[in-house]
């Protein structure tokens, strides 16, 4: 492997930048200091005018594949997220077939091998204490429970979400709710706007209380997915004072879209949770810019342009290759601090999954690195997207900041547009995690 060394860019450093070089070889970080103390390298890598992070984490994407290739596969999600800065994505487990066993888990990782372009970790989804176990034996990074509707006939009543949480605090994994409860949702929907009104704020907020009077009994460490709602966000933070081990993410959708655009947009649109009011969405964007809302997550969940029509609309769309953009948008418009920005993507994550050795620029870590061209004005074009979604409810927004540059690994896997190596991505095991 060639080593490289990445000069004359700003670098973010224990949450500044600083005028730093970084010297890569082996795959990992080896030095980090003035550039003409640098060990010489194969290659120079000129990043004047960028900047240089810790590489992206995106901790809730679905990257498909098997049954459903035909709405994205491993390469081309991969792809996907290495396009939009990422280097860790970890790919949630409601597959086909799902991620409900270790012989799903172990086929999943058999399947990915030498065909992810960054590194990626996997999800199981159960209510069997005992399945909860093997699974966390055989290296899932962290347990989903979808409570609105059934995966594979799972479904979690208060009990089997206390079972859960028991057997993720013994293997010390964290459990990731889709919280909407199902006695409030209609699922019978057929139309886009229907949709909306089938899943009421109510339904989440439900849900949410749900979980956080289990995580308060069990001691448990909990995460909410894609949180949509003012109330929802206020109940958390009220809880998490008083000592509840609870987190949740932020979609760049449910911070800048809101349900007028279903209007416009109609399937295109729909995603669980639904786009909200203008005051929820606006209460999601200053959860995460009050850093409330530690982490932001793309909910990339691509499904062929077929099935975002108008009548049933599959939910979802995809968001790895528009997140980087939409989220420098707001730094740039000073909405959000650089500081809580990168934070929310890259150490917030790898501290609460509890993924080593990245999320930070330091000696010693995984060379996984994201250069940005801050600057760089563009329109978001899903026709240059490497995701088989070809769409984006962003779709002709000018955004500013652009991703130029991402290593995997300490390698140069994609650079101004093209993916330039081989997929070589790893795997990531799941491992303790940190309470
Ligand atoms: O919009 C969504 N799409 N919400 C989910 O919970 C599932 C996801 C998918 O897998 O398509
Ligand atoms: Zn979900
Ligand atoms: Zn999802």
């Amino acid at each position: 492997m060639r080593s490289i060394n990445i000069v004359n860019g700003k670098v973010w450093i224990s949450s500044k930048f600083a005028d730093a070089g970084i010297s890569i070889s082996n795959g990992m970080i080896q030095k980090i200091a003035k550039e003409y103390r640098l060990p010489d390298a194969d290659v120079k890598f000129d990043a004047r005018g960028k900047m240089v992070f810790p590489g992206f984490i995106d901790v809730h994407t679905h990257l498909r594949d098997a049954e459903y290739s035909y709405k994205e596969d491993f390469a081309s999600g991969t792809s996907a997220a290495v396009a939009g800065g990422f280097t860790t994505v970890l790919d949630m487990p409601n597959t086909s077939p799902p991620i409900t066993s270790v012989k799903a888990l172990r086929n999943r990782i058999q399947t990915a091998k030498g065909r992810i372009y960054c590194d990626v970790g996997f999800y199981g989804t159960t209510n069997n204490p005992s399945i909860a176990t093997e699974l966390a034996e055989a290296g899932c990074i962290a347990f989903k429970a979808y409570l609105h509707k059934a995966i594979d006939s799972i479904i979690f009543d208060s009990e089997k979400i206390e079972n859960l949480m028991v057997a993720a605090k013994k293997t010390r994994r964290l459990v990731c709710f889709h919280a909407e409860d199902p006695a409030l949702i209609n699922k019978n929907t057929r139309t886009a706007e229907e949709h909306l009104q089938a899943h009421p704020a109510k339904a989440e907020v439900s849900a949410i209380e749900q979980v956080i009077k289990i995580a308060s009994k069990t001691q448990g460490k909990v995460h909410i997915c894609h949180l949509s709602t003012r109330e929802g966000l206020k109940l958390i933070n009220e809880v998490r004072k008083l000592g509840t081990n609870i987190s949740c993410e932020a979609t760049p959708h449910h911070m800048l879209l809101n349900s007028a655009i279903i209007d416009e947009l109609g399937g295109m649109a729909v995603v669980e949770p639904p786009l909200r009011p203008p005051a929820d969405s606006a209460a999601i964007l200053e959860g995460v810019s009050a850093g409330l809302i530690p982490i932001i997550a793309t909910d990339h969940a691509p499904h062929a342009l077929k099935e975002k029509g108008n009548q049933n609309p599959r939910p979802g769309f995809p968001q790895l290759e528009t997140l980087a953009g939409l989220l420098f948008t707001l730094v740039n418009q000073e909405r959000i601090s650089v500081k809580r920005a990168i934070a929310a993507i890259t150490e917030n994550p790898a501290s609460r999954f509890n993924l080593s050795r990245i999320g930070a620029m330091k000696e010693g870590f995984k060379a996984n690195i994201t250069i940005l061209d801050p600057k760089k004005s563009w329109k978001i074009d899903s026709g240059t997207f490497y995701t088989k979604a070809k769409y984006s409810p962003f779709e002709g927004r000018s955004v500013r900041g652009k991703v130029f540059a991402t290593i995997v690994g300490g390698e140069l896997v994609y650079e101004n547009g093209e993916i330039i190596s081989k997929p070589k991505g790893d795997i990531v095991y799941g491992s303790e995690v940190r309470s």
